[in-house]
């Protein structure tokens, strides 16, 4: 749920801080992605606000929202950053970030990435395997250099959520399993690059339960005690990402206070910097997706279609996960329809809404998507031949441009006759 503070209506029209955002849409065409840096802001201090007195270092999750305005905006505020792959890596020092505040995660770091990793000199990579172990350790012996490695364990948590977005269970991919830790430890010893410094878990996203953590985390300290006394000297706990946010006023997420007091007299028992990933909670909320009606239709049945000129391309969260998304009008309404928002993708699953009670809005209107600045713009692709969108950022009364909208040119540029 935005704040409204930041989208405020003003006479009648949506704004993102002091700005109109018909003005906007007007100034550089729709679909629009619109955050509001301000809200980044609030978010990032109200997460280090709930944990102050902690010893931790929060690292914002950059797959969330990666351009380099959102991540130079955190960084200056202080923020590390988790990156998953080599490419968020180089977007992560593009924007500035110091390699020693950033985090390296990836299920399937490639030689390339993990070199570029070591590099870097970023904190720590987290390793997944045993495999990836061996491939780090000959990497960093490669390169002449010791690499940082995190353990990420695989506790075994079904967190409740969409099950795309859980990944603390032992049917996914990710992590190493607790019985397979012994070896992991006896690997450690034997391999002379790298330096287990860390103990790792991301149990999946968008999660309302704090019982879930704690459950983790309990199996996660035992961990702890064990490579504790195999000899290794922990000192980071890195407990990922996941914190929700309200996308449906009628389901308000946790607040993030609450997940600190339940978390947090397990997290000091550890005598660990803790480390955080949050992505969705500093960006979803920042956020909106700007899109015009093109055309309204009613088929036989009576049912009634808004055809915007943004479709799955842009957001594909309604698509993947059938996620919920706010939607209103830029210039307010009294009177509201029931249709179905959909886009102009060659998809029947290329929709917003369904069925769904909004402000009525004739073609040529604009609609908001709201809390879209989290797995938002970074999801976007070009199916269809779709161009992806402009994105701006707004700060009091000031906008930049921060993405220019996608050329015809640049859709083929890389094919080559
Ligand atoms: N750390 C790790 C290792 C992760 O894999 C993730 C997200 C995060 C941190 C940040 O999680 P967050 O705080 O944003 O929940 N595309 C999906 C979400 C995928 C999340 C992937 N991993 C969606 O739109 O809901």
């Amino acid at each position: 749920m935005l704040d409204s503070n930041l989208f405020p209506y003003c006479d009648g029209t949506l704004c993102c801080e002091g700005i109109s955002l018909q003005k906007l849409a007007e100034e550089y065409g729709t679909p629009l992605f619109v955050t509001s840096r301000n809200s980044l802001v609030n978010q990032y201090r109200a997460f280090e606000k709930a944990f102050e007195g902690l010893d931790h270092f929060t690292c914002y999750s950059v797959k969330a929202n990666f351009n380099l305005h959102v991540i130079r905006t955190l960084a200056d505020e202080g923020c590390g950053c988790d990156v998953n792959s080599g490419g968020e890596l180089f977007r992560a020092l593009q924007a500035g970030v110091e390699p020693g505040k950033i985090i390296m995660a990836g299920v399937g770091k490639t030689a390339a990435d993990i070199e570029y990793g070591v590099r870097s000199g970023v904190l720590m990579l987290k390793a997944e395997s045993l495999s990836e172990l061996r491939l780090i350790n000959d990497v960093a012996g490669g390169l002449g250099k010791n690499a940082s490695v995190g353990i990420r364990i695989n506790p075994n948590v079904t967190a409740e959520t969409h099950p795309y977005i859980t990944t603390g269970d032992s049917k996914e991919k990710f992590g190493v399993d607790e019985t397979d830790l012994d070896e992991v430890f006896a690997l450690l010893k034997a391999l002379e690059h790298v330096d287990l410094v860390g103990l790792d878990m991301h149990i999946g996203s968008q999660i309302f339960d704090a019982d879930f953590y704690h459950a983790a985390l309990e199996k996660l300290l035992d961990v702890l005690a064990g490579a504790r006394s195999a000899g290794f000297n922990i000192r980071y706990f890195d407990i990922g990402g996941g914190f929700p946010v309200t996308y449906d006023p009628q389901k308000p997420a946790t607040p993030i206070e609450q997940f600190a007091e339940k978390l947090v007299p397990l997290l000091e028992k550890t005598g660990t910097t803790i480390v955080f990933e949050p992505g969705r909670f500093i960006t979803a909320n920042s956020t909106v997706l700007l899109t015009r009606v093109l055309y309204r239709k009613r088929n036989h049945a009576g049912k009634e279609f808004v055809i915007v000129d943004a479709g799955m391309t842009e957001l594909i969260r309604p698509a993947l996960y059938q996620s919920y998304h706010e939607i209103v009008a830029v210039c307010q309404h009294d009177s509201v329809m029931v249709a179905d928002i959909v886009g102009p993708v060659c998809e029947s699953g290329d929709f917003f809404a369904r069925e769904r009670t909004v402000d009525r809005v004739e073609e040529g209107d604009l609609l908001a998507v709201l809390s879209v600045g989290a797995y938002g713009s970074v999801m976007s692709n070009n199916y269809n031949g779709r161009l992806r969108p402009a994105e701006v950022m707004v700060d009091g009364k000031k906008a930049r441009l921060i993405r220019k909208r996608e050329t015809f040119d640049q859709l083929v540029q890389n094919e080559m006759f």
